[in-house]
């Protein structure tokens, strides 16, 4: 199974970005967290996602707020599915501009784009990918599922 790797613009995007791997941790797949900014490292950006493959990166997560260019042009970069976690930040006026800079990609280049701050469905997305072709990790996470449901199930007002 390839790793899954979770790129971010800034530290100051940790405290989202960590549930990303917080999940995938717990769902048993292997990956690596990096910084990486598309306007403060471009050069780091173009060489992380060129060369993501063969570094055994099978799915990107990327993390940006504000003016937030680097899930687009990571997706740009590489042909391998890039998810976008849009970031509510200190540069950002209201989570709009993040949402929309990650969204409004133009056709030809994909872009997963989860909710506002959804690191944790980022990581399920892309756990969801790799379990599309691996037995063990689908069955991992269809347990997830049924214990989701168990737990609404079972809740008691
Ligand atoms: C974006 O600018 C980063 O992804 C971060 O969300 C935001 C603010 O960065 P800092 O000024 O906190 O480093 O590029």
């Amino acid at each position: 199974m390839g790793k899954v790797g979770i790129i971010m613009g800034s530290t100051s995007d940790l405290p989202v970005m960590e549930e990303a791997k917080k999940i995938l941790d717990e769902i048993g797949i292997p990956n690596e967290m990096e910084i990486v900014s598309a306007h403060r490292t471009p050069e780091k950006m173009f060489e992380y996602a060129k060369n993501a493959k063969k570094n055994g990166v099978s799915v990107i997560i990327a993390g940006a707020g504000g003016a937030a260019h680097l899930p687009g042009m990571t997706a740009s970069l590489t042909s391998l599915p890039v998810i976008g976690v849009p970031v509510k930040s200190s540069n950002s006026i209201d989570g709009w501009d993040s949402i929309l800079s990650i969204l409004q990609m133009p056709g030809g280049i994909p872009v997963a784009t989860v909710a506002l701050n959804g690191a944790k469905n980022a990581g399920l997305l892309a756990a969801r990918i790799i379990g599309s072709s691996n037995e063990s990790v689908y069955k991992v996470l269809s347990d997830y599922q049924e214990s989701l449901k168990n737990k609404v199930l079972n809740s008691k007002i």
